[in-house]
């Protein structure tokens, strides 16, 4: 029994967030319920790092877009090693095992007469790496914006390469009809065949006018469109071309686990680029909703697109965790609400649970030396409290089976309200104090056996704290599917810890967001930090136009021991010839670039609110080379 699994590949141009790492999480859960029931799991994560997208962001931070990208992906690793990710291999599109493989199957499908040569005239959005035809972008007068994001969208006319997208039209129309289940939930199924009904149009698969990606194998001024480069990460990973014993394995995917704003590339392009090479499509592809952060969007310029480790930092892991499954309805648009995070703390986690444990354990340290006493008779209550357990064991798989992941941790914490009851309505405290041992010996044994239980269930949600609560109650087997099986696999007279609560409860007076705290806190630098800065003031000696550019100006400038050419974006503020004899101020120790094919060693600074730009200069006569500081 196999289970492949995948996230979407992230892309590099930033670092990731909350949004980002909910679907890392969530299918980090799903794959340790898989191995939980027994199954082989290949859990596929990586980055995503071609395009117009991330060379852009490569060049703003003045970076090789090579040298950018493995900074960036070695954050990513690190990122979910410290979330503890179980991802069995991460794939990056500028492994070489992987340009050569999405090589292949491209030649494959030009093989197989889908590929040809045309014009291609329309709109691109390079945020969302999408075309977009006339009808289908926003106008606002002369402006055109991207119907996703919102962002501007760029006029491309390009020759290039295409896909005859438009003759799988049919043919997936039948699969969706012989598969059901293909897409889920149902409504954004439903999105996918109003699209397919609509028609399809054959899509541009290459680029000429930059070189940031996967060369054409018999064409290479031609690179691959970054998202079929992208998609074909799925198998190029497992195999696909360089192990077939291993692709065979694992293809077809189980579950492709994706946001829902990527859908048509999952559930239309790549199982039409499938189709073309002959390969079997996934079996599943979920697309779940979107999360806000406080009721906001997440971004950067809001600042809210917080690294999760702060969240983690300041409630654990296991709590960030069971927040975004428990109170974001899975499949769903959702709000990380903190007050809503601290609310699940205090009572789900830390009252129902957490204290259930702590006063069970109490009493068997109290009345049996900290060893689990033996059940006896049963009585009513007791079979009434076994009789929930297997009801909510059973919805349990159903749920997890079926990715309802919110309501199996809505049926377990209704499991957990039953021990509660069980515990208060035996009353062991009571048998405790009149010495009826049998009775409270089998209460007892009855409700940590529960507890178990409720750890083994909340395995793949919180490992951690299920990994403490074996630890508690001597538990050292490998948790599997068949300890849920049956009742009563805790062995009496083995040690039981009272430790401290499992969650720490966070006090309203204490309460601060880390929305608030760290996005001020994530942008303070030391002075060592500053002092990397090379400021210096430099002067005007020339200063041009460059050819083609509404924007850009060449100057030379005098740096007291040196002169150099810098190139800045003010052309729309200053004449050339205002500029000659100005002091300004520039940064002189940054890595040289190139804007427009032109070296830039350097950077000015400038002041902008927004249409106005002014530079910055000094208030009086100093020597060209004098540090700002
Ligand atoms: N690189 C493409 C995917 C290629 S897959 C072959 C891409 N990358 S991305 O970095 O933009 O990440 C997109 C994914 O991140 C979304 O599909 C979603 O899974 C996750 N999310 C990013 N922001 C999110 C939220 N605010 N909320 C929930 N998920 C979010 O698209």
């Amino acid at each position: 029994m196999k289970f492949y699994i995948t996230t979407p590949i992230y892309y590099v141009n930033s670092e990731p967030h909350i949004g980002s790492a909910y679907t890392t999480i969530v299918a980090d859960i799903i794959a340790r319920y898989k191995r939980f029931m027994g199954y082989d799991v290949f859990f596929l994560t990586g980055t995503d790092e071609h395009g117009q997208k991330v060379l852009q962001a490569a060049q703003q931070a003045g970076k090789d877009p090579q040298e950018f990208c493995d900074e960036l992906a070695e954050k990513f690793k690190q990122l979910w090693k410290e979330l503890k990710i179980t991802n069995d291999y991460f794939i990056r599109t500028t492994d070489e095992m992987h340009m050569k493989t999405v090589q292949e199957f491209v030649a494959k499908m030009k093989e197989n007469g889908d590929v040809y040569k045309g014009i291609y005239k329309g709109w691109y959005c390079v945020p969302c790496e999408t075309f977009w035809n006339e009808d289908e972008v926003i106008k606002e007068g002369e402006e055109h914006f991207c119907p996703e994001c919102k962002r501007p969208v760029k006029w491309v006319e390009e020759e290039n390469y295409f896909f005859r997208l438009s003759k799988y039209r049919d043919p997936l129309l039948k699969y969706y009809e012989e598969h059901p289940d293909f897409v889920e939930p149902d409504f954004r199924r439903n999105e996918m065949l109003k699209i397919l009904e609509g028609g399809l149009k054959d899509l541009s698969i290459t680029r000429t006018t930059f070189k940031w990606g996967v060369p054409m194998k018999d064409d290479p001024e031609h690179v691959i469109y970054v998202w079929v480069d992208a998609l074909i990460n799925y198998i190029s990973a497992i195999g696909y071309g360089w192990n077939d014993e291993m692709f065979n394995k694992w293809w077809p995917a189980d579950l492709h686990l994706i946001g829902k704003e990527i859908n048509r590339f999952h559930s239309i392009i790549w199982p039409a680029m499938l189709m073309s090479v002959g390969l079997p499509l996934p079996k599943k592809v979920f697309a779940h909703g979107w999360l806000t952060v406080n009721g906001q969007k997440i971004s950067k310029s809001l600042g809210n697109a917080i690294d999760p480790r702060f969240f983690v930092k300041r409630y654990g892991n296991d709590v960030v965790r069971y927040y975004l499954i428990r109170d974001i309805m899975f499949g769903k648009d959702g709000d990380f609400s903190e007050e809503r995070l601290v609310h699940r703390l205090n009572s789900d986690l830390a009252n129902d649970y957490g204290n259930l444990l702590h006063r069970i354990t109490a009493m068997i340290k109290k009345y049996f030396n900290g060893r689990l006493p033996s059940p006896s008779a049963q009585e009513g209550l007791d079979s009434w409290l076994k009789e929930r357990f297997f009801e909510t064991k059973d919805a349990y798989h159903e749920l997890m089976d079926s990715y309802r992941l919110t309501e199996a941790l809505d049926k377990i914490w209704e499991f957990i309200a039953d021990v509660n009851k069980y515990f208060n309505d035996t009353k062991p405290w009571i048998l405790g104090k009149e010495g009826n041992m049998e009775r409270l010996g089998t209460v007892l044994y009855n409700s940590l056996e529960a507890v178990f239980k409720v750890a083994l269930m909340t395995l793949p949600v919180m490992p951690d704290t299920s990994k403490e609560v074996f630890r508690r109650v001597s538990f050292e087997e490998k948790p599997s599917k068949e300890h849920l099986e049956n009742w009563g696999v805790l062995k009496s007279g083995s040690t039981v810890i009272h430790g401290e609560p499992l969650f720490r409860k966070i006090d309203a007076k204490d309460f601060k967001k880390v929305v608030e705290t760290v996005s001020v806190e994530q942008n303070v630098i030391t002075i060592d930090d500053f002092s990397k800065v090379d400021l210096r003031i430099a002067k005007v000696l020339e200063a041009e136009k460059v050819p083609n550019s509404r924007k850009l100006l060449r100057l030379i400038i005098d740096l007291g021991t040196e002169k150099r050419q810098i190139v800045a974006g003010i052309a729309e503020h200053y004449k050339p010839e205002e500029l000659v004899g100005k002091l300004i101020v520039v940064v002189a120790n940054l890595k040289p670039a190139k804007l427009m094919g032109i070296e830039s060693q350097g950077m000015l600074l400038a002041a902008k609110s927004g249409d106005t730009l002014r530079l910055l200069t000094v208030n009086g006569e100093i020597a060209p080379g004098a540090k700002v500081s």
